[in-house]
């Protein structure tokens, strides 16, 4: 049995349960790459600062190179016995290269050594996602374009509202995501800081240079302090946080796509390439990717609360408890790539059915607001109009008919101030021309934003 790096004043070795249960390689491999960076990093500024030879320093960077490509290749073997992905590659490149891998360590505690791979790990990830949330504000805005003047109704309390353009409700969407991925790039900034050097949790005596390997890595600048460095998980605590909103975010767009889908509804068909059948029901055909967005979004929050309540009772420095902080952004990360990608695919595989929707236009009467907005051009206080066509949507529920049948005498005998004009205002397509404030979807303000999208986004409009 080989004897544990750390096992010097060790006289007996540990359990096969303690070992199983305390090993974290079956998770934490998945940051190789990052570990492997940080020792080139580490190791050439020991042989800059003459800690190590520059002899040391190629063995040290050949050997690196050489497990990286059998890890690639698949050929590494992960060892449970050596516990982590750090002491893996560590006692890989002394097998490898003998004496001057045992000098690697030198002035490096795997305390900083985790957070530090961490950190460019979550940084890669950051990057990954943003760019998976703006392809999913490319077929948003793609939808929008192919659907440009498409009517639809609004809803407040799930009750028909006002009627909206279709592109208005899809970029309404598509700002939460913007919002999703800044907050993702804000956190970035303070995801990138270097706690490498901190060591263990009190620094060092050799003389290393900190800001060199910070630097070497995309670090903005090493971390000020080396207790906070060691112990601190509130760039996964923020990461998490924003990946929480922008589930929330595609929970919603889930929810409501599985709504629009249903028979009820009817306002989109799936393609069948996103859509997926019964087991025992031959007719069915089910919005399954999207509710599965919607059921991902709860792994996503539960992964932060995990983090949160980790993190909440550890004393400073570095606490064991904080290997468990891994799977749980792992997890995060993988269901809300999964969850972006599948939202743009949906996005291109659905059609709105136009017929479906202009038939149901008419109900609800949600020309109705317009209609107060018409009484107050004519100068009666909006209160009163909201109660003179509060009074007309009365009077149409009980003769079952919209507010557009009404004849002028009907109006008139509510009030007087109705004119043959009122007709520019009823019905949805009338009633929508009338929205003209900023960020209202009125056409020519919807198509402001459309315009504002393709350009950001780098689209063209045809
Ligand atoms: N596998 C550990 C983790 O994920 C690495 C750091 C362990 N440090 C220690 N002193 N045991 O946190």
């Amino acid at each position: 049995k080989e004897a544990k790096l750390w096992g010097g004043r060790f006289e007996d070795s540990v359990t096969a349960a303690v070992e199983k249960f305390t090993e974290s390689i079956s998770f934490d491999k998945a940051l190789y790459k990052h570990d492997i960076m940080g020792s080139r990093a580490h190791a050439s500024m020991l042989a800059r600062q003459g800690l190590i030879t520059d002899d040391d320093r190629d063995e040290i960077l050949g050997g690196l190179d050489a497990i990286e490509g059998q890890i690639e290749r698949g050929e590494f073997v992960w060892r449970t016995d050596r516990e982590d992905v750090h002491m893996n590659i560590e006692a890989a490149l002394t097998d490898l290269v003998g004496e001057p891998a045992k000098k690697l360590h030198t002035a490096r505690s795997r305390n900083d050594q985790v957070c530090t791979d961490f950190r460019l790990w979550c940084r890669d990830s950051v990057d990954l996602i943003v760019s998976r949330i703006r392809n999913l504000q490319v077929a948003l805005v793609n939808l929008a374009l192919k659907n440009e003047s498409l009517i639809v109704p609004g809803y407040t309390h799930m009750q028909r509202a006002q009627p909206v353009l279709l592109p208005h409700l899809l970029l309404a969407y598509v700002e939460q995501l913007e919002r999703d991925a800044l907050r993702l790039l804000d956190c970035r900034t303070r995801i990138n800081f270097c706690p490498l050097g901190a060591c263990a949790l009190a620094g060092t005596g050799l003389p290393i240079d900190r800001f060199m390997t910070s630097e070497a890595l995309g670090f903005t600048a090493p971390m000020r302090n080396s207790i906070d460095a060691v112990s601190d998980r509130d760039f996964v605590l923020e990461f998490l946080s924003a990946n929480s909103i922008t589930a929330i975010h595609l929970s919603r767009l889930g929810e409501e796509w599985v709504l629009w889908a249903s028979e009820e509804f009817g306002f989109i068909t799936p393609s069948d390439s996103v859509s997926t059948g019964s087991s025992i029901m031959p007719q069915k055909k089910n919005p399954d990717p999207m509710e599965l967005v919607r059921g991902k979004s709860a792994r996503v929050i539960g992964d932060l609360v995990t983090l949160l309540v980790l993190c909440k009772g550890l004393p400073h420095a570095y606490n064991r408890d904080l290997q468990e902080d891994k799977e749980p952004v792992f997890d995060s990360v993988k269901a809300i790539m999964g969850m972006l990608e599948v939202s743009a695919e949906f996005a291109d595989n659905i059609t709105f059915n136009q017929e479906r929707i202009r038939a149901a236009l008419p109900a609800g009467h949600l020309d109705a607001t317009t209609l107060a907005d018409y009484l107050v051009k004519k100068g009666i206080p909006f209160r009163t109009s909201h109660d003179i066509v509060g009074r007309s949507v009365g009077f149409c529920v009980s003769r079952n008919c919209r507010l557009e049948d009404l004849s002028l005498d009907e109006l008139r005998s509510i009030s007087p101030t109705f004119d043959k004009d009122v007709y520019e205002f009823l019905g949805v397509e009338k009633s929508i021309k009338n929205f003209s404030s900023y960020g209202s979807t009125g056409s020519e303000c919807v198509s402001n934003q459309l315009d504002y999208w393709v350009a950001k986004l780098e689209l063209s409009r045809k």
